[in-house]
């Protein structure tokens, strides 16, 4: 990357963590509503694929305001959880919720984490906000132990033609309007946009192999709207 590209990189990723420090009191009422609800319905699916053991360690990285932590200590109990998140009214929100967890501000892109640190990393609709998606992945792949496994749930774009153009119309017109609704914030206009530029399966493939992970698989729910990233270290 150029020196022009990554000062550009950076400076897009500091109007992220500004835009999701400004929703924040707001996120967990509108996730809600705009995933129709189906939003805890998908993290209790990728924590199920996250295959987390009695006593693992395990990181929820872009935590937000604890929605996925919650979920893993419904299914597992005895983990040792962790959270992380660079939007600090995301934390503080989160830190309320669940007073016994460690949090830790960090960005994804510089993980404040000694190398193999953790049996299991989860993260939940954040993978997509970061810029450098080759440094986060080697990132995770940095901190994850030797047999850990790092699993990212994510809104990824339809590849079926007729699919596509049913959620092109909720994500590009209906969402954004009810977004507008309720919060002023220019957020819900970004999350399209973020969605589309998502990489497609074959290219998101290749770049998650290409930080040395192996044991690849995707799950799609809701006709490719939603995937589920399952890898090994
Ligand atoms: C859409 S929210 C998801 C929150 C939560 N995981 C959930 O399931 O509701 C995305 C989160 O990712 C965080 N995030 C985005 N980019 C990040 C980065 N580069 N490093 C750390 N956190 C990041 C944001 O601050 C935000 O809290």
């Amino acid at each position: 990357m150029s020196y022009n590209e990554s000062i550009k990189e950076q400076e897009q990723s500091k109007k992220i963590q500004e835009m999701f420090n400004n929703i924040a009191d707001k996120y967990d009422f509108l996730n809600g509503l705009l995933s129709f609800a189906l939003d805890n319905n998908w993290r209790r699916n990728a924590i199920r694929l996250a295959n987390i053991k009695p006593g693992n360690k395990v990181l929820d990285l872009a935590c937000g305001t604890g929605d996925m932590i919650t979920e893993i200590q419904k299914q597992h109990p005895d983990a040792v959880i962790y959270g992380a998140d660079f939007s600090v009214n995301m934390l503080h929100i989160s830190q309320k919720k669940l007073e016994n967890i460690p949090f830790t501000a960090a960005d994804a892109h510089n993980l404040p984490f000694k190398d193999n640190s953790f049996d299991r990393l989860t993260i939940a609709f954040g993978f997509r906000n970061v810029t450098d998606k080759a440094r986060g992945l080697s990132e995770l792949y940095r901190v994850i132990k030797q047999g850990g496994i790092v699993c990212i749930l994510e809104l990824t774009r339809p590849e079926n033609k007729l699919t596509s153009f049913f959620y092109r119309l909720y994500f590009m017109h209906i969402l954004p309007l009810i977004g507008g609704i309720f919060s002023s914030h220019k957020a819900y206009k970004y999350l399209p946009d973020s969605v589309y530029h998502f990489p497609k399966h074959k290219e998101y493939k290749k770049l998650i192999e290409d930080a040395g992970f192996k044991n690849i698989h995707f799950k799609t729910l809701v006709f490719g709207a939603v995937t589920i990233a399952v890898m090994e270290k």
